[in-house]
């Protein structure tokens, strides 16, 4: 069993979309084992995007991240780092898959609905970074 971090970001959470997105991840068959609903400051928006300090978009992009509350997902299942990506659909919704999320849903690169770990190092931090033991079911 596998592990990722889901979050529905503000334009998700701002355009009434967590159901929706709710609702594709448990039609999926994935577990919802963690949830909260938060909104970042910029020095953890900061942190939580500190891969990408050196991009172009990366004030922009932390900024976004806290313009609203986001929900805080772990889903759990086998092979659902990549499931979880593939229900996503491409960072860039113009390219990504019809009935993805991004592609259904996303106004534009930045503004893309939904947030997914990419491999399973990034996942566990990323589950840490929100969420401690006590608050996964098992
Ligand atoms: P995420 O980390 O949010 O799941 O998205 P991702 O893996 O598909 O894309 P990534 O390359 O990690 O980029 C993180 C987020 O930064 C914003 N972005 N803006 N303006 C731009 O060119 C640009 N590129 C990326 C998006 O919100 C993207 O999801
Ligand atoms: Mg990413």
């Amino acid at each position: 069993m596998e592990r990722t971090l889901s979050i529905i970001k503000p334009d998700g959470v701002g355009k009434g979309l967590a159901g929706e997105v709710i609702r594709r991840l448990e039609q999926a068959g994935i577990k919802i084992c963690a949830m909260k609903m938060v909104r970042l400051t910029l020095d953890h928006a900061g942190m939580f995007y500190a891969v990408h300090r050196e991009r172009p978009f990366y004030s922009s992009l932390t900024e976004f991240m806290t313009s609203g509350p986001i929900i805080a997902m772990v889903l759990e299942g086998e092979n659902v780092i990549q499931r979880n990506r593939e229900l996503m659909g491409a960072t860039n919704p113009k390219e990504a898959l019809p009935g993805t999320i991004r592609r259904d849903f996303a106004s534009d690169v930045e503004k893309n609905i939904v947030h997914g770990s990419d491999g399973p190092e990034t996942a566990a931090q990323e589950i840490k970074f929100f969420f401690n033991d006590l608050e996964i079911q098992h």
